[in-house]
């Protein structure tokens, strides 16, 4: 096979023993199975900017902040030095993502380097291995699509816990393998506390992986797990292990309306019986 230009160096220098096979050629970068000292690995070549679809739109970026002040200060100035920072601040975002996540207990694949826009990660596999499928391609039965859905339910909180929204989430960026669903592709994952389009991204991913496996499991399709756990999220009340109900009733459930009106009548008995008390002390008078 023609080898990319962008893994040359790579193989050169020895980093790379060499090029496996090409996965995909995604909207947003070329992903190449490589084998690194004996080791099949998956490397995603990120495309440059003007190659880039949709996920760095400026929704999914809001509020990310640079650690460092001087590349912040450039990226915001636009210079070439800035353009080189916003792209590298890019590069590493997804593989900052898939760190967090994972310390987090989310199943992704284990992140290695991210070398010249170059992300390597562990490659997920069949049994037989090979690249494992993407969700869009399995079929399911509706007990397996129930205990996925739950476990993605789970990775989606947990990765919320740790103030992150995937935002991007769907059957094609999900892998099955034998153990269950991993969860792929985070360059654009959205901080959770700083951006204001998180809840929306939220409800997003859960609704979309909700209305996927109710294809197979139709009881799923009422669930309400997206608005439970952004409601807990925002209580302050998140913790990984919570158990959730799936249930999410809109904010009218507070007013215990029987007890409210017991109130009122028993407020309106006391004032006629001050009224009748007053009206007895002036008779007498
Ligand atoms: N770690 C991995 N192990 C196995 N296959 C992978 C891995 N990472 C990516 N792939 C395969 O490569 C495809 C593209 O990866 P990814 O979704 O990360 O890139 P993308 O270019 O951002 O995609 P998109 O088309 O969503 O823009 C995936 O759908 C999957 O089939
Ligand atoms: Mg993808």
């Amino acid at each position: 096979m023609k080898i990319p230009a962008r893994l040359t160096p790579l193989i050169s220098e020895g980093m790379i023993d060499r090029v496996v096979s090409r996965l995909m050629s995604g909207k947003e970068a070329d992903v190449y199975i490589v084998e690194i000292n004996g080791q099949r690995q998956c490397a995603k070549i990120y495309k440059d900017v003007e190659h880039r679809g949709f996920k760095q739109a400026v929704r999914y970026t809001e509020g990310r902040k640079s650690r460092n002040s001087r590349r912040g200060r450039a990226m915001e100035k636009g210079s070439k030095y800035g353009r080189d920072q916003k792209e590298k601040s890019w590069h590493d975002a997804e593989i900052n993502a898939l760190r967090k996540v994972a310390a987090a207990g989310v199943r992704v694949p284990k992140p290695m380097s991210c070398v010249d826009g170059i992300l390597f990660m562990e490659l997920i596999t069949d049994t037989e291995g090979n690249a494992a499928p993407r969700l869009s391609e399995v079929a399911l039965k509706p007990e397996q699509a129930i205990e996925d859905h739950n476990t993605l339910i789970k990775y989606i909180l947990r990765m919320l816990h740790v103030g992150i929204v995937h935002g991007d989430l769907s059957e094609f960026n999900i892998l099955v393998d034998e153990y269950g669903p991993v969860i792929i592709d985070l360059p654009q994952a959205v901080d959770a506390a700083a951006n204001n389009n998180a809840r929306e991204m939220l409800l997003r991913d859960v609704n979309k992986i909700r209305d996927y496996y109710a294809q197979y499991a139709p009881a799923l399709s009422s669930t309400k797990y997206g608005k439970e756990i952004w409601s807990l999220y925002e209580s302050g009340t998140l913790s990984p292990n919570v158990n959730l109900k799936g249930t999410f009733e809109e904010n009218t459930k507070s007013a215990d309306v029987e007890g409210v009106m017991h109130e009122i009548e028993e407020a309106l008995k006391e004032q006629q019986e001050r009224i009748r008390r007053i009206e007895e002390a002036e008779q007498n008078s």
